[in-house]
């Protein structure tokens, strides 16, 4: 008996005239996951509007029902009936955190604070990431977390099982900057006794701090953005249930928007998306390499600034210099700058950028490779590397191997923009934060279309 054919999807790139256009993108993948999370801490029933539609937001409804919340969800429009953390129950089974280390990391901070025992498990990518880092200060404020040990048996990977309960506050200086971990801590904090402050090397995205001030939760930032307090004396445990706006995800747009500014003769207009300064370096750094970018801020949802962004396509690139708090500030848009750098004129580096080597893949690995094989120099260091763009010269097409990562496959779909051969991008990842990405390039005029591949 043979065994059958079976099939996988993929995006067809081709050679795109200029991109033009005015379009919105999904909602805020990061901030997504904080409304869910914190409606079902709210003392009531909460809507969502402009939920982000990716499956690692859907990874975040799967474990707050597997706790007993009810949470329905219509498109971008959501309602979660808020229980309160005193609401949450035992999960009768283990909680798929899918491909999201925010869901899981989140979860692991939200679960030290209660008393029953939980699992957390992921898909291969997510098993492979770092837990240790939440896992040490969470144990401090008196949980107990186990995972695996990786291969120096040093490390702590999933499956996490989290008893929690009578967690104590603590003084914690971040080891990383990053929001996950902040974010774990913060939710612990505000179920544990006493404070808890929490200081990071770096200004990491800070959408927790401004939701949960919007939502009136004890917690207090000072002036630099680095220390984050959490007084839980006196609090009701619960959170002031409010409707919730979603501003689009300024992480998706970042592919289009580089689109634009290497695509000849492009300009495109993102609506509605998030501003958060945290989140913006992908502009500051476009505009360093002389592309043409206009921002107007039209407003503000809970405490964050929404707007729109148009890029037009001036000419080309000029390489540039991304490290320190310029690369904290475009972590997420890093695969999408490598290809801006792709086919700029001169060396473009990245450094103190390690944190790539454990997102949804080792992503310094993974761009030097893809940017390789369409035929432009890159050398990677341990916490960064280097890209020689190609100028006017067009990247070689092919398959795309994106390591089943969602930002390495629309990288390799934006390059391919440019590149005279086709190329071939499979895209079942792409849905992880932007499943209308190819839609959307295509209505901007970008040459993409959806087909199957046998494997
Ligand atoms: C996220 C924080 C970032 C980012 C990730 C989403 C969040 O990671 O890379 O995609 O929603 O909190 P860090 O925790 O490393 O900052």
């Amino acid at each position: 008996m043979t065994a059958p054919i079976q099939y996988r999807e993929i995006l067809r790139v081709g050679r795109s005239p200029a991109l033009r256009g005015v379009c919105s993108v999904p909602g805020d993948k990061s901030i997504s996951h904080r409304a869910l999370l914190f409606g079902a801490l709210c003392g009531g029933p909460v809507d969502i509007r402009g939920l982000g539609l990716g499956g690692d937001n859907a990874s975040t409804v799967g474990a707050l029902r597997a706790l007993g919340v009810s949470v329905q969800v219509s498109g971008s429009a959501a309602h979660v009936d808020g229980v309160g953390f005193a609401g949450l129950r035992e999960p009768a089974g283990a909680l798929d955190c899918g491909n999201s280390g925010t869901t899981m990391r989140l979860f692991c901070g939200l679960l030290a604070g209660r008393p029953f025992t939980s699992t957390l498990t992921g898909d291969p990518s997510l098993s492979r990431r770092p837990m240790g880092r939440v896992a040490k200060p969470l144990r401090l404020m008196g949980a107990t977390l186990e995972g695996r040990s990786d291969a120096q048996g040093e490390g702590v990977l999933p499956p996490l099982v989290v008893k929690g309960g009578n967690l104590h506050g603590i003084d914690y200086q971040l080891p990383v900057a990053s929001a996950q971990l902040k974010s774990a801590l913060v939710l612990a904090g505000l179920q544990a006794s006493g404070k808890t402050r929490i200081e990071e090397p770096g200004p990491s995205r800070d959408h927790t701090e401004r939701m949960l001030r919007f939502l009136g939760a004890p917690i207090r930032v000072d002036g630099s953005g680095r220390r984050v307090e959490i007084d839980p004396l006196g609090w009701n445990g619960q959170l002031a249930a409010a409707p919730v706006e979603v501003p689009g995800d300024l992480s998706s747009a970042a592919f289009l928007l580089v689109a634009a500014a290497v695509v000849p003769g492009s300009d495109v207009t993102v609506a509605q998306v998030g501003l958060n300064p945290t989140r913006t370096g992908v502009l500051d750094v476009l505009r360093a390499m002389s592309a043409n970018v206009e921002v107007v801020q039209t407003g503000e949802v809970m405490g964050e600034p929404v707007g729109r962004v148009r890029v037009r396509w001036t000419g080309p690139l000029r390489a540039t210099h991304i490290g320190g708090e310029l690369a904290l500030r475009s972590i997420d848009e890093i695969p999408a700058l490598a290809v801006a750098c792709a086919v700029a004129e001169g060396r473009s580096e990245f450094t103190e950028v390690g944190e790539l080597r454990v997102k949804e893949s080792d992503r310094i690995a993974s761009i030097a490779r893809e940017l390789r094989r369409t035929g432009i120099a890159t050398e990677q260091t341990t916490d960064g590397f280097s890209v020689t763009g190609r100028g006017g010269l067009p990247p070689k097409g092919g398959h795309v191997l994106p390591d089943r990562d969602h930002r390495i496959a629309m990288a390799g779909a934006v390059l391919g923009l440019l590149s005279d051969d086709e190329t071939v991008v499979p895209s079942e990842d792409i849905a992880t934060s932007f499943p209308t990405f190819s839609e959307i390039l295509q209505a901007l005029g970008g040459q993409v279309r959806r087909d199957v591949e046998a494997i």
